[in-house]
């Protein structure tokens, strides 16, 4: 029985174990958290901080493991890398991992090799350093961590006062400390998703994002397909991009915004499979494709089997963003569930805190609807969302 590490053990992981364990692979999962949901899916497990790459190191040299993978998070892919390659594993390579990890080695690898032309990028790690910036920058400007992940202290910026606080909470809540400024795109948003594997670059879906609206830049769900006419510009852009910062193996996600004029600008890209149920859910139930199955079966060794359908089915999801409050009464989810005729998923409790809605962490789980007719199935979510939120007492 192979035996294949995870790291990453929370809800978007869970389905990842699973999916190993009924391949019939030895699972093993690691995760800061001791009550990770994960675990229970695991034969084992072990209680590892999954951004100290060589703790994880020792944990996967002492169970002697045949793969290593991680998915829908950004904490786990440097670690991923650094494992794979300390034990000779399939995996993304450690350098380019490190590149993909900081959103200005990135912005500037793209510009510099013509894949846009997002021309106005800087890298702050200091309040002081805007004073040297300040008289280039042409506004607007988005301001993000270096290293941020759903969403955290994403602002768009239009004066110099604002660029400080923003810079501010930006470098706060980076682990580097590092801020990126970069020019702001108007534009609609698009997720794709793509599978690296000997050389060549599959994309397996473009999926149509729905945001928040400014000052929030945050997901609050997706569909598949996306109806986008210029699908076939943006795989090339894709292509062009994964080909430049030189990833050489492995699932990959990207946000990428679509001007008016179709100008196709990149900004952002994480080396392993989407969250918010993009790898477990949306990608393998509109075009048939295993994800999870090619990415663990490739990840120990295994060929890669693709296997994928023309004609795609609607599938659209919606995260739980909800009105805030402190929940005294839960909603009759399974009522919801079979009247609207959605898939749901939670982790609402009560007495638990519903977050105002800013960013991914604030999110309460997942409605995921499927149909033949893609406003169907977008009227399902947003009627069984509707339900929820209305349906919860809050105290
Ligand atoms: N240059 C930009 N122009 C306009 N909007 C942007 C830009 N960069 C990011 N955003 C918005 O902010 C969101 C979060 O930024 P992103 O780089 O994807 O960070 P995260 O890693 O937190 O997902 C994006 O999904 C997009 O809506
Ligand atoms: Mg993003």
């Amino acid at each position: 029985m192979k035996k294949i590490l995870i790291i990453g053990a929370g809800f978007l992981q869970s389905f990842m174990i699973s999916k190993a364990q009924k391949m019939g692979y030895y699972t093993i999962a690691i995760d800061k958290n001791p009550n990770s949901i994960g675990f229970k899916y695991a034969n084992e497990y072990g209680v590892v901080d999954i951004v100290d790459e060589n703790a994880c190191l020792q944990y996967a040299l002492s169970k002697d493991i045949d793969g290593v993978i991680t998915g829908a998070t950004d904490y786990g892919v440097l670690s991923a890398a650094y494992v794979a390659q300390q034990m000779n594993l399939p995996g993304l390579d450690y350098e380019v991992a490190k590149v993909i990890k900081n959103k200005y080695l990135v912005r500037r690898t793209l510009y510099e090799n013509k894949v846009d032309d997002i021309s106005q990028y800087f890298e702050v790690n200091n309040l002081d350093m805007l004073n040297e910036v300040r008289d280039n920058i042409k506004f607007p400007v988005i301001v993000k961590p270096c290293d941020g992940s759903g969403s955290k202290a994403t602002k768009r910026v239009d004066t110099f006062q604002e660029l400080i606080s923003a810079c501010k909470e930006a470098i706060d809540s980076s682990l580097i400390g590092k801020a990126l400024i970069e020019d702001f795109i108007k534009g609609k948003e698009y997720g794709v998703e793509s599978f690296i594997y000997n050389g060549e670059v599959y994309v397996l879906g473009i999926m149509g994002k729905h945001m928040t609206s400014p000052p929030d830049y945050a997901e609050l769900g997706h569909c598949l397909p996306s109806y986008l006419p210029i699908e076939e510009q943006v795989k090339e852009v894709v292509n062009k991009a994964i080909k430049s910062l030189g990833i050489n193996y492995g699932a990959v996600n990207m946000d990428v915004l679509v001007t008016e004029d179709n100008r196709i600008c990149i900004v952002d890209i994480g080396a392993r499979m989407g969250g918010n149920l993009i790898g477990s859910h949306i990608i393998p139930m509109s075009t048939n494709t295993d994800y999870m199955g090619i990415i663990i079966q490739t990840a120990t060794g295994g060929p890669l089997e693709l296997t994928t359908q023309n004609e795609k089915i609607n599938v659209v999801t919606r995260l739980l963003a909800l009105s805030p409050g402190i929940v005294n009464v839960l909603p009759d989810f399974a009522k919801i569930k079979k009247d609207c005729q959605v898939e749901l998923y939670h982790q609402l409790k009560v007495g638990n805190e519903i977050r105002e809605y800013h960013n991914n962490l604030d999110g309460c789980g997942y409605i995921v609807s499927v149909s033949t007719d893609m406003q169907k199935a977008v009227n399902k979510a947003e009627k069984a969302k509707i339900l929820i939120d209305e349906g919860i007492i809050r105290a």
